[in-house]
């Protein structure tokens, strides 16, 4: 089997820098404290992430596109059978169960950055959306946010265990090919990364938080206290 280009560039970038900006804001918001300020303007990076791989799963290279890895319900059944079997199909892309896990982290992360938009730190910071809401929809943001967050952790490991599960029983090395991008596969692989395209896309993104933080939230009246 030949080894064959299988995860673009721009998939592993945003891969690693979701795992920084997901371990940054674990400790912005649990383990330090005064820098509030950097959770805000890492969350606004984690949004934009998100944005990106929204785009790029229907923009990017083949193995990223959503239309590759999401499966009905009758392959990923077939799939889950044979999820203990040593020697189970081997897929270039996402297999059709993790394929869905990966669904799930991406939304489970998407509610966490839009759930903090309408947060408040009690003390002196307002995401930006905070002034456009109710009392009552801060609280089920509050909620969200303060939740989701433990699904997530409990996702992530799950994630991890299955990569190790995949290289210990299997004899799969997932891992390496989130690294450098390559895979032993009769399949095929992708022609080039499309960096230009990347660009472009997370230009595109930049410019979308850009709006939903800086230009679309209401005006904050400020109030002065004499
Ligand atoms: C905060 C922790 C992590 C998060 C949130 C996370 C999230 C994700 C996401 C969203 C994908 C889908 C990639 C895409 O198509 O865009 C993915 C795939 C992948 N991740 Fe992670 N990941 C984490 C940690 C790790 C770690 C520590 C490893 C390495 C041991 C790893 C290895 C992989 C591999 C190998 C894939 C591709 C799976 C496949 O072959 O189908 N991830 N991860
Ligand atoms: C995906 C991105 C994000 C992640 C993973 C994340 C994670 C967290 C976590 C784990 C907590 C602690 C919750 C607890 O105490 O149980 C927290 C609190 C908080 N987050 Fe986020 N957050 C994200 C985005 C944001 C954004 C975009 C904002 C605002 C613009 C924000 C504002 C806050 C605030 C105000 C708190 C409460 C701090 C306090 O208790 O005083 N977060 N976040």
């Amino acid at each position: 089997m030949e080894k064959k280009l299988i995860w673009d560039i721009p998939t592993r970038l945003f891969h690693w820098l979701l795992v920084f900006s997901l371990a940054g804001q674990y400790v912005t918001a649990e383990l330090m404290d005064n820098v509030m300020q950097w959770h805000f303007y890492l969350g606004y990076f984690t949004l934009g992430l998100i944005i990106f791989r929204l785009i790029w799963g229907i923009a990017g290279s083949d193995y990223a596109k959503f239309s590759q890895f999401i499966y009905g319900p009758r392959a990923v059944l077939r799939y889950a059978g044979t999820l203990f079997k040593r020697a189970s199909e081997a897929h270039a892309g996402h297999n059709p169960l993790g394929g869905w896990v990966v669904i799930i982290m991406l939304s489970l992360v998407a509610v966490q950055a839009v759930s903090g938009l309408f947060m408040t730190d009690d003390i002196f910071l307002d995401g930006p959306w905070r002034a456009a809401v109710e009392d009552s929809t801060l609280k089920t943001m509050s909620y969200l946010h303060n939740n989701v967050f433990n699904i997530l952790l409990v996702v992530i490991a799950l994630h991890i265990a299955a990569i190790g599960f995949y290289a210990v029983y299997k004899k799969q090395k997932l891992a390496p090919a989130m690294v450098h991008g390559k895979k032993s596969t009769n399949e095929a692989g992708i022609p080039s990364s499309r960096l230009l395209a990347a660009v472009v896309v997370a230009l595109i993104s930049a410019g979308i938080v850009y709006y939903v933080v800086e230009i679309a939230p209401p005006e904050v009246e400020e109030e002065y206290y004499y």
